[in-house]
Parts: C-alpha cells; structure tokens; sequence
C-alpha cells in the first residue's frame, strides 16, 4: 500500500514538473473573465480562434457560440473527452473541436485569434513561436500573463490584448 502511494506521488510530482516545464496546470477561467475576453476580441464571426491549452473547452465554446470557428488544443486526455462532451451538448460540432495535442507541436498560422492561460516563463518561448508563425494583424489575447516587450494594445482587468 505503502509502495503504491509512493509511486502515485511521484508520479505526480513528476507530472507538475513537466507542466512547468512545457506549460501552465489546469486551472478554469472564470465566466465573467471567458465573457470579457470574447468581448476584446472584437468581431470574431467567421474567424478562426484558438485556444491552446483549451482544459474544459469553456473558451472554445463561448467562441464558438459568438460566431467563430474554435479550435482548442489540450494535452490532458480527460479535459479534451469533457471538452467534446460539452461541445457535442451544445450542438456546436461545426464550429467548436479540441484536438489532443501539444501546443508547442501546433502550427498556429491559420488562426486569425490565439488565446493563452499560460504561466509566466513560458511566455518569451511561445512569443517568438507566435510571432514565427501567425499572420501580421492577428490578434493574441493572453489571461494574467504578458508577453515579455510586446506593446499591449489593451488591458482589461489583467487580460492583455496584443497585435501581431
Ligand atoms: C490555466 S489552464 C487554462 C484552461 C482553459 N484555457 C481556460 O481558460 O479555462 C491551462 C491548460 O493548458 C493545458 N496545457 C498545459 N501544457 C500544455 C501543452 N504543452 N499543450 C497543450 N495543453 C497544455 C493544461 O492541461 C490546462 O488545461
């Protein structure tokens, strides 16, 4: 028993590690916070949005209710079934998915919105990705942490909108 509590424990240490390492832990966004940052996207009917590191699917949705095509991207198997579950609930299988995916393996250039819940130290990494890969003029909207040296075009409440 004793052995067996000891391996679930490093197993979890370990997993807490590498999701310092390679991204941010699960934690929900709120959904008054999900409202406003749909709000400071602005016009997203059509475009194309994605979330990386969607948990739930809550973001995903709620754009996808407003009109865009979302796409969430999530690395942990049971967030994405819950994820699909709800979308598959709410009748937006057209225009809502999640994809089990690493985001750092996700090319981000066809999508005209990103939107992050990350964790501070990722953020000078995943800048240089997005400015690689995502077309000028998209937008990058990113929930209580900014980006290193990025000009914030708006700041609402500690969710900043930037311009690629
Ligand atoms: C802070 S939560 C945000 C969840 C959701 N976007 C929201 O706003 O409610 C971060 C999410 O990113 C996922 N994640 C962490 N590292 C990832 C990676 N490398 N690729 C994809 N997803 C990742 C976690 O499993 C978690 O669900």
């Amino acid at each position: 028993m004793l052995i067996f509590l000891a391996v679930i424990l490093v197993a979890l240490d370990l997993l807490l590690v590498w999701f310092m390492l390679r991204g941010a832990p699960y934690v929900p966004t709120r959904k008054i916070t999900v409202d406003k940052i749909v709000d400071l996207a602005g016009n997203i009917d059509g475009k194309k949005m994605i979330d990386i590191g969607s948990g739930d699917g809550r973001l995903v949705i709620a754009f996808a209710q407003k009109g865009a095509q979302a796409t969430g991207i999530e690395i942990l198997p049971p967030l994405v079934n819950l994820s699909r579950k709800k979308i598959q609930e709410a009748g937006l299988e057209d225009r809502a998915k999640v994809i089990w995916q690493d985001m750092w393996k996700t090319d981000f250039s066809p999508y005209d919105v990103l939107t992050v819940f990350g964790i501070v130290h990722v953020m000078p990494t995943l800048a240089k990705k997005i400015r690689r890969e995502m077309k000028p003029g998209s937008k990058v909207i990113s929930l209580s942490f900014k980006f290193p040296h990025w000009p914030i075009k708006e700041d609402r409440d500690g969710i900043y909108l930037y311009e690629v």
